[in-house]
């Protein structure tokens, strides 16, 4: 409003009135022991304990130095916000909550927190500009050793990085709602204290053991898995049997099968092992390679068959020769036999044989 006061150009009473009109704005927003002027609150040396809530909506700067304030919520919430840089909290060793979320970030430097930072809660849910490339490197750089609740949800985060929460000595709450993931790897979750775990809306159709394994070692743990597309096939048995006796998914009437078609929708904890199938298991494999086999052999007769039909005139030659050959030998043995055995004729036949 200050500034439209300023644009407004013709009538000389016109600008006057929006002038004073802009004075009165400015200065019912400015908050009590603080100097306000076009875009720059000024709160320095009043021994204020808070940061002053109602600014001024065109506030662009505030300067809070020199106060008594051991706690700051710092709200950035839908800023369109692109750069984090470092150095960027240095200032606000008190830092206590910050809220990135509905941003448009594309770097967040890992030396944006001072050394010393005293963050517990950081809300990066729907903060990165190219959701399915944030880069969450800072948060093993940046020392955020209070962190006690972290929220990354509605960012497409697809992949966790090997290690990526490790250095959160203090993480009890995270949320991963509606982040497109697809599994966690082995040791992701392992460090931090968690304590609750929010998996909701992701991608996952199965956990491995693995995962399953490193819940069970965290007894305190509470995790919410509904809305995923959980695949129900002969591979979800142990994780099944897992749901059904564990305590820790308190969510787990909600969570449904979405493939094979014959079961979507049911819940899972009352699905029995034998309605799992698995369309890759042996059975099938060996039904697809028997009837292959089959349909080799077949062919192969066919081949064969075909050979033989093209080759028929051949084919008979050589039988009929075959025939004429047995029959002239045949012929041969019958004719020397009548000779040898016909007594009038022995000694003729032994004459020619001299
Ligand atoms: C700032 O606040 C005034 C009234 O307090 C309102 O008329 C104006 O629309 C606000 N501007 C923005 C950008 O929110
Ligand atoms: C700063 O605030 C704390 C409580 O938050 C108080 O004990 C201390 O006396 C204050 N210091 C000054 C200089 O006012
Ligand atoms: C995000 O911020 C934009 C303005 O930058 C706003 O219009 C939108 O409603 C916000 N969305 C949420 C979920 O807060
Ligand atoms: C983070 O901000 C969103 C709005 O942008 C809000 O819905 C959510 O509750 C916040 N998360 C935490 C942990 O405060
Ligand atoms: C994010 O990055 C990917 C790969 O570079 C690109 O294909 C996609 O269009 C980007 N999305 C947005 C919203 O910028
Ligand atoms: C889930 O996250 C995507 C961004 O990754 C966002 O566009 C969508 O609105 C979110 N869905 C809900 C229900 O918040
Ligand atoms: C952690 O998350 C749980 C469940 O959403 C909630 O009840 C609890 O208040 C959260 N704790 C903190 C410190 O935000
Ligand atoms: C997971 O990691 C632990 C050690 O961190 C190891 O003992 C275990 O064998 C790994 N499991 C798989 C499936 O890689
Ligand atoms: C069921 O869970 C309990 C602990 O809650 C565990 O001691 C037991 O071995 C589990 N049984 C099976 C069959 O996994
Ligand atoms: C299960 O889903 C229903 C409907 O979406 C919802 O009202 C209920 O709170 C969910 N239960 C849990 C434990 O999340």
């Amino acid at each position: 409003l200050c500034i439209f006061a300023l644009i407004v150009p013709n009538y000389d009473m016109v600008r006057l009135l929006f002038f004073f009109l802009a004075v009165i704005a400015c200065c019912q927003g400015c908050p009590e022991k603080c100097v306000c002027s076009t875009h720059t609150v000024k709160c320095q040396n009043q021994d204020l304990d808070e940061i002053p809530h109602s600014l001024p909506n065109n506030t662009k700067a505030l300067f809070v130095t020199g106060n008594n304030i051991s706690r700051i919520n710092l709200y950035l919430s839908g800023n369109e916000l692109e750069f984090v840089d470092a150095m960027a909290f240095d200032k606000l060793p008190s830092l206590v909550r910050l809220d990135l979320s509905n941003n448009t970030i594309l770097d967040l430097s890992q030396k944006a927190f001072p050394v010393d930072n005293k963050v517990q809660v950081l809300n990066l849910s729907r903060c990165f500009h190219n959701r399915s490339l944030a880069d969450l490197s800072f948060l093993q750089q940046a020392n955020l050793q209070q962190l006690t609740v972290l929220d990354l949800s509605n960012n497409d985060l697809v992949f966790l990085p090997d290690n990526v929460f490790s250095s959160l000595p203090s993480l009890e709450n995270l949320s991963l709602q509606n982040s497109s993931i697809i599994s966690l790897q082995n040791g992701t979750l392992k460090v931090p204290p968690l304590h609750d775990l929010d998996l909701r809306d992701n991608s996952l159709r199965q956990l491995p053991i693995s995962t399953m394994s490193e819940f069970s070692q965290k007894p305190g743990l509470h995790i919410r898995l509904s809305g995923n597309p959980w695949r129900c096939d002969c591979f979800i048995e142990d994780f099944l049997s897992w749901l059904k006796n564990s305590s820790q998914i308190t969510d787990v009437q909600n969570l449904t099968c979405v493939e094979p078609e014959e079961l979507r929708c049911l819940p899972l904890i009352h699905i029995q092992n034998s309605q799992l199938k698995c369309s890759g298991d042996m059975e099938g494999v060996l039904e697809t390679s028997y009837v292959f086999l089959g349909l080799v052999l077949a062919l192969i007769g066919v081949i064969f068959l075909l050979v033989l039909y093209l080759n028929r005139k051949g084919i008979k030659r050589w039988m009929y020769n075959i025939r004429d050959a047995c029959r002239d030998h045949m012929e041969g043995y019958h004719y020397r036999y009548e000779i040898n055995s016909d007594p009038r004729l022995a000694n003729l036949s032994i004459n020619s044989d001299v």
